[in-house]
């Protein structure tokens, strides 16, 4: 797949084009990504030959290595590419790659990075236990990198983890839904985006004010990008994404727009109102919840939102000099916004 960009993998577009990169940058980033891709795949291996191929499936299958990417650019703001920002880069993707194997238990979902899911292709129980071995060779190269490292990694994956199981909840009685919904993203998506530019900078040698940079600029791009993804849901097509349009809908998955739509007293947004309030579970009644939603200003609210978010973002950045490495940054958060899949 042609990018324009730093990296192409099989089954997802890339998010990573960065327009704001110039050549020395970016083939300092591709350079870095295959360190990243060669250090997984080895990681990923195991004597089981059928361990092997199941914790290896969704890495062979694709996936954009955003979070990597980031860890590797974050370091740019410091001394650049080295082993240890390698190693943080691979125990971040490890990490939220275990996170995925778990999510398609939860989401029930057959399809990701354009493959079967591991629990459409073996069984829950082998996604379960995959997605922990997973986590758990994550935290074996993180171990290497030092005790504040494990730290930041159990403390993310604890945040993560509530954000999932939060997110698998409804939002309690008295609570404000989108407040609700937006902090699950932050605990679900933003900490461990955060993580990947902490690490990046914390092991590229920056000051402790650049980490908290990297750190905040981490959590509010985290949001946007869990904001893109739940539009890309609605949005999106299956060959863009490498997942199932409608999943969430499906799920009864109250995102931005949703609930947008939940709220309105517009009388022509009743049939709406109703599809999204019972089961769709049935294909004919899904079908038409995603064809009204599409069509629906609440979509362009959200997408608002999402770009608010993005930009906030970049305004994080401020304080950082000027140079390559800030305004690819910068690119990021607008590719992050305005991907399709
Ligand atoms: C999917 O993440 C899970 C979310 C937090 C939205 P990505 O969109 O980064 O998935 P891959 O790694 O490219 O497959
Ligand atoms: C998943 O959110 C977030 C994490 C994996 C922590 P989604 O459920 O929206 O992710 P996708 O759309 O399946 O990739
Ligand atoms: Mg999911
Ligand atoms: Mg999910
Ligand atoms: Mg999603």
């Amino acid at each position: 797949m042609s990018t324009g960009g730093v990296t192409a993998q099989r089954g997802t577009p890339s998010v990573l084009a960065l327009p704001g990169a110039g050549d020395a940058l970016r083939e300092r980033l591709t350079d870095g990504l295959a360190r990243v891709e060669a250090l997984i795949t080895q990681r990923v291996d195991h004597d089981d030959p059928f361990i092997a191929q199941a914790s290896s499936h969704l890495t062979v299958a694709g996936g954009k290595r955003f979070r990597p990417l980031l860890t590797l650019l974050a370091s740019e703001l410091g001394t650049g590419v080295s082993d240890e920002v390698v190693a943080a880069a691979a125990g971040v993707e490890l990490t939220h790659l275990a996170s995925l194997y778990h999510d398609d238990v939860m989401d029930e979902a057959d399809v990701r990075r354009g493959a079967p899911s591991a629990n459409a292709l073996y069984d829950n129980s082998t996604a379960i236990l995959v997605g922990d071995l997973l986590f758990g060779t994550a935290s074996d190269i993180v171990a290497d990198l030092g005790p504040q490292a494990v730290k930041i990694q159990a403390q993310t994956f604890v945040r993560l983890c509530a954000g999932q199981i939060r997110d698998d909840r409804p939002c309690p009685e008295g609570q404000d839904p989108v407040e609700y919904y937006l902090q699950v993203l932050a605990d679900k998506t933003g900490v461990l985006i955060a993580t990947a530019a902490r690490y990046g900078a914390m092991f590229g040698g920056c000051d402790d004010a650049t980490v908290e940079v990297m750190r905040e600029y981490g959590e509010r791009l985290g949001v946007a990008f869990q904001l893109a993804d739940d539009l890309i849901d609605i949005a999106s097509e299956a060959d863009e994404t490498g997942k199932t349009p409608g999943t969430d809908l499906r799920e009864g998955k109250r995102t931005l727009p949703v609930l947008f739509v939940l709220a309105s007293s517009d009388p022509a947004d009743a049939r709406l109102q109703e599809l999204l309030r019972g089961d769709l579970d049935d294909d004919a009644r899904l079908a038409e919840a995603l064809e009204l939603l599409r069509a629906h200003p609440a979509m362009d609210r959200a997408r608002e939102h999402t770009f608010a978010v993005a930009s906030r973002a970049q305004s994080v950045l401020e304080p950082l000099p000027a140079g390559d490495a800030r305004d690819a940054l910068y690119a990021l958060a607008t590719g992050v916004v305005t991907r399709v899949g």
